[in-house]
């Protein structure tokens, strides 16, 4: 099969090492790709919001499978041009991608179908939500509240609002304001939860749901979860919070009757559905949903697969999941984002890398890259997430001592890290 992947990051880099690696794969396209991709795949300058573009690759290059990776070309539409095209796609519909391009929509459907999250409320009008946000109180000490853009905003769309003035200021930047476009010109403003938080993941073919294993992530760009949100600064899996019955609950509360809804409401999901989940103290809610892989979750993910990935990838889009099953490695996969000087606000681009083979011969480590370009030679950081240094093994403690050796080989100063990945984990005695 010829395989194109879509996306530059180290997600993309994470799949297309898998996919790469399958039998099934005759032929590996990336658009655009990164300095890493380039290594696994044939990279070619189309960008992911290119929908014509990536049409007219995929028909060039007579590609039979399209992976892809973010959010954005989904909710625009991509799989459904490909499909039209006669293009087999893994990633859902925009209908479907809903899910994530509207937060206000999946609140709403999980109102209608019962499925627990923070309770919350939905305004356009700048009056009418500042009203919303008085009735508050005095309760702001002890119960933030949360504001949301309820469109795509690259991940800066989420305020945890703990004064009435920081609320104001939130939902006047989204409804009056211009900082998040349509994005923000309708928001939800929802109850704080408190609970521990899991990246919970199922690959779902419209109507049959496979659950795959569960990760968490470090949100905050400093150690100690300090500081302000990032896309994720590292991931491990498996999740010691997600047990087993937790993991039964999610399915049965949350992700089943999501895509139960969906197909009943003429949006059948297919795709892999994220759901980021809050384990409060009455159960598990969700947070949101995605409706691609997590990055960098995807990264350990990869890392624990046994089995062959592509299968599953076509079962996805074909409907076939009912008797597929995937196998994974016992061990713990831990990876640990490193960023350009400046991330989240203003990373430093352009800084040279050196020393990355030393660091991926360290025993069970892969690096993907996130935000990388070759000139020449040299690896140059081309992002405000640069690289996922990847580590397995038996136990979380030594996952991270080996992560952390290669992060020490690297040779860039204009490059950091959080040092602290898998606190939670350890701490839990993983
Ligand atoms: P999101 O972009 O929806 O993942 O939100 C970003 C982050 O905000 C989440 O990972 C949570 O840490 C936090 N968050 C979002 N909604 C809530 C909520 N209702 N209660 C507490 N924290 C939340
Ligand atoms: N790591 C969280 C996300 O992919 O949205």
């Amino acid at each position: 099969m010829r395989i194109l992947v879509v996306g530059n990051g180290g997600r993309e880099h994470a799949l297309c090492w898998a996919i790469g690696a399958s039998p099934l794969c005759d032929a590996l396209y990336c658009a655009p790709g990164n300095a890493g991709i380039a290594d696994v795949a044939t990279c070619v300058e189309v960008g992911v919001e290119d929908t014509a573009g990536l049409v007219d690759l995929a028909r060039r290059e007579r590609i039979d499978f399209v992976v892809v990776g973010p959010e954005g070309p989904l909710v625009a539409g991509l799989a459904d041009r490909l499909a039209e095209a006669g293009i087999k796609v893994f990633g859902p519909s925009a209908l479907a991608a809903r899910l994530e391009g509207s937060k206000g929509f999946t609140k709403d459907l999980c109102r209608r179908h019962g499925i627990p999250t923070a309770a919350y409320e939905r305004f356009t009008d700048l009056d009418a939500a500042s009203a919303h946000v008085r009735r508050h109180g005095n309760a702001w000490k002890d119960t933030p509240i949360v504001v949301k853009a309820d469109g795509l905003a690259a991940g800066k769309g989420v305020i945890v609002a703990t004064s009435e003035a920081e609320a104001m200021a939130a939902i006047g930047d989204m409804l009056q304001g211009n900082r998040f476009g349509a994005a923000g010109s309708s928001v939800v403003i929802e109850e704080f939860m408190t609970g521990e938080e899991a990246s919970f993941f199922a690959l779902v073919d419209g109507e049959n749901i496979l659950p795959l294993v569960a990760a968490q992530d470090h949100k905050r760009v400093g150690d100690g979860d300090t500081g302000p949100n990032t896309g994720g600064m590292g991931a491990y899996s498996p999740a010691p919070c997600v047990t087993p019955e937790i993991a039964e609950r999610i399915l049965a509360e949350i992700v089943r009757p999501t895509v139960r809804a969906m197909a009943a409401e003429g949006a059948p999901y297919r795709g892999v559905l994220f759901a980021g989940v809050m384990l409060t103290p009455t159960g598990p809610k969700l947070i949101e949903y995605n409706c691609r892989f997590g990055d960098p979750e995807t990264q350990v993910l990869m890392t624990r697969l046994k089995s062959d990935i592509v299968p599953a990838l076509m079962a996805t889009a074909d409907g076939g999941l009912a008797h597929l099953d995937l196998r994974w490695h016992d061990q713990t996969a831990l990876t640990v984002v490193m960023a350009a000087r400046g991330y989240p606000d203003a990373p430093l681009k352009g800084s040279e890398i050196r020393g990355l083979d030393a660091a991926s011969k360290v025993e069970g480590v892969a690096i993907f890259h996130a935000g990388t370009r070759r000139d020449g030679e040299r690896v140059l950081a081309n992002g405000g997430r640069v690289l996922n240094v990847t580590a397995m093994a038996p136990t979380v403690e030594e996952a991270r001592r080996r992560a952390y050796a290669a992060i020490d080989l690297l040779d860039w100063p204009e490059g950091f890290c959080r040092r602290d990945i898998a606190w939670r984990a350890l701490a839990a005695g993983g």
